[in-house]
């Protein structure tokens, strides 16, 4: 990777070399296109009419028309102002429409870059890294294989991705931001005193599986015996895994950014529990309700002009001050040219929440 991207992948915040959750894949019919940005760069999402769905550069070779405004045929994509023709898949120019026929130019010198981009559980993932990379696997939710997401809520945050992310494993927080209703009843008078084990895994950690005392409202309809186990990973993907002794249910939580100053925050709920299904559109206002609180923390946040560096003090904080470190040792391993070394080392963390 060239130096200068080096320094502003440091300098943004944002991690070059992973896979992220670009948009719900029910946003992507057959033969239609997506446009989006991630990381700064505007791409445009695809599926082809046999359903695969690919991911290219937002921006014509020739003369830098966006190609969202051109046309595409469930195969082929054009470009809307000379009319370039460019398959889908390798992003190869197939036709420059304006070429007399004699003329010996080779429209294939000519392509869009592309981009890795799956469709895995219910959501459309790309790869934003070194062009030619050669990515790991796309994150996924235990126990639900080929299944799209029962609820699914995306929110844009008007901050960087670590402020976003940090909402994720911040423990301090929920009992004075997430104070709806439906969620507990006066939780800032309600703290309890919690001990949570965790070890290091790949590029994050896992809070180990524990037993669930005194579960949230939503908890309790996964039935008795509710275990919970919760994975983070870079760049900013959280999976919480729920299994009770009636159903299970997993949550992801991605967040994916878009610039420097704002996080798409991704929010996936699915579940085993085959009669909720008609109280979905009630479990999405909940998880936008709950999402909106976040939201509103990070607008709060990015609204003081004298903001200070944040301070992470003590086991609540720890968590934070992790995933700090673990951008710290990526960026510092691409830097070196060597393997990601986890830094974490497994641990028993108290809090009050
Ligand atoms: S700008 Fe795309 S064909 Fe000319
Ligand atoms: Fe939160």
């Amino acid at each position: 990777m060239d130096e200068r991207r080096m320094r502003s992948e440091a300098a943004d915040g944002m991690l070059r070399g992973f896979w992220y959750l670009a948009v719900s894949a029910r946003n992507l019919k057959p033969g239609r296109t997506h446009p989006v940005t991630l990381l700064g760069e505007a791409l445009l999402l695809g599926r082809r009419a046999d359903g695969s769905v690919f991911a290219v550069s937002d921006s014509c070779p020739h003369r830098g028309m966006p190609m969202r405004h051109g046309s595409f045929d469930g195969q082929v994509l054009r470009c809307c102002y000379h009319g370039w023709a460019f398959r889908s898949d390798d992003g190869c120019c197939t036709e420059i429409p304006s070429l007399a026929p004699n003329d010996r130019t080779d429209p294939a010198r000519f392509r869009l870059r592309t981009y890795p981009a799956r469709d895995v559980q219910g959501n459309i993932w790309v790869y934003v890294g070194a062009a030619g990379a050669e990515p790991g696997p796309v994150p996924t939710v235990p126990g639900f294989e080929k299944e799209a997401p029962q609820v699914t809520t995306t929110m844009r945050f008007p901050c960087g991705v670590d402020l976003a992310a940090w909402g994720f494993f911040d423990p301090g927080h929920p009992a004075f931001v997430h104070t709806s209703r439906w969620w507990k009843k006066d939780p800032a008078s309600r703290l309890r005193l919690k001990e949570k084990g965790f070890e290091p895994e790949g590029m994050g950690f896992r809070m180990l599986r524990h037993h669930l005392k005194e579960g949230a409202n939503p908890y309790r309809l996964l039935g008795h015996n509710v275990r919970i186990d919760i994975g983070i990973q870079l760049p900013g993907v959280r999976i919480e895994h729920i299994e009770g002794d009636r159903h299970s249910a997993c949550v992801l939580a991605a967040a994916t950014p878009v610039t420097a100053t704002e996080t798409d925050v991704h929010y996936c709920v699915y579940w085993t529990i085959p009669w909720l299904a008609p109280l979905r559109p009630v479990a999405a206002w909940m998880a936008r309700d709950f999402l909106n609180q976040d939201r509103e923390v990070a607008e709060r946040l990015t609204g003081n002009p004298a903001l200070p560096a944040p301070l992470f003090v003590g086991d609540p904080d720890a968590q934070v001050r992790w995933y700090q470190r673990l951008k710290k040792e990526y960026l510092a391993a691409r830097e070196e040219g060597r393997a990601f070394n986890n830094p974490l080392r497994a641990q028993t963390l108290h809090w009050r929440s």
